[in-house]
Formats: structure tokens, sequence, C-alpha cells
């Protein structure tokens, strides 16, 4: 396995439309596991694969308390939402260090492919049912920023391109 660069905010390339993955086969077995090591280096909860420059419909998570439960979702379709929404506060491993409130279904069914090809659906609520919702925003080219003003979306922008460029001044 191999940890994988994380694409920052406000890169465009977190802005491309992932395409569905044809065939779970070895190599995207390989993404997957290179997927969960670098989502557990970073200690997040989530990652899409448009976030490490693979613009396929991947998801890995791992919203569970020991951080030993990873899920796997490839070809991801919410087939359920609920009508009632609930407003939490939601990060990104490609908006490092920046928090802020969200709102999404408190709940939702999602139906996807997992690690080994077979189809499953997950009842999910509370940050899983956020973590869902987050990361298949990533998969269309949305970043949770664009939920926030445009003058907190500025700022964010700003501070990523600096915190980026002193990074490579060193
Ligand atoms: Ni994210």
């Amino acid at each position: 396995m191999a940890q994988l660069p994380i694409l920052r905010y406000p890169d465009p390339r977190l802005h491309t439309v992932a395409r569905p993955v044809a065939a779970v086969d070895e190599r995207i077995r390989r993404l997957v596991d290179d997927m969960i090591e670098t989502m557990y280096a970073n200690e997040g909860v989530g990652l899409a694969a448009t976030q490490v420059d693979v613009h396929e419909r991947v998801i890995v998570m791992d919203t569970s308390d020991q951080h030993n439960q990873p899920l796997v979702l490839i070809n991801p379709e919410i087939i359920e939402s609920s009508a009632e929404f609930a407003l939490g506060e939601e990060g990104c491993l490609s908006v490092p260090a920046i928090y802020d409130k969200v709102e999404r279904h408190a709940r939702v069914t999602v139906r996807a492919l997992g690690r080994d090809g077979q189809s499953f659906e997950l009842q999910a609520e509370g940050l899983t049912s956020v973590c869902v919702q987050h990361e298949m925003d990533h998969l269309i080219g949305k970043v949770f920023v664009e939920y926030l003003s445009n003058l907190k979306r500025d700022r964010i922008r700003t501070k990523m391109l600096k915190k980026t460029r002193d990074e490579q001044r060193g």
C-alpha cells in the first residue's frame, strides 16, 4: 500500500466530475487500499477518489469510534433521503484545519459496490450520513466550502493559497 497525495482546495481538479467504475478489479482494489491508508494517515473519516486526483466513483470512509471499520463505496447512489435536515460541522482533508456547519439530509440510504464488487445498501445517519453526502459531493466536483457564504469561501481560498505557498517556500 502507499499513501497518495491529496489535492488541496482551490485546486481546479477538485471540480472534476468522476466517472463510474467499470469493473472492480485489481487496479480498483489497489486504489481502495491506498485511499484507506491515506485516510488513516491523515486522520480523516472519509476520502473520495477525486481528492487523490483519480476521477472514478470511489469513496472510503470510517466513522467508527476506534477507526477500525473501513467502509468502501464504489459507484454509490443515494436511493432514499430523509425530508428532515440536520446541521453538522464538517471538515475536509482537501481544506485542512477549516471546519464549518453545513445542512444535509439527516438520513440517507445509499447503494454501492464494496471492495469485493458486491452490491450492498447502507442506511446512514449521524456522522455517517454527513460523510456519505460530503464524499458523494466530491465525486461530482463539489467541495463543502461551496455551501458557505462567498465571504467565507473567499477567506478560505486565500488562506489555503497562502498555506500552499508557504509550504512550497519551505
Ligand atoms: Ni472532503
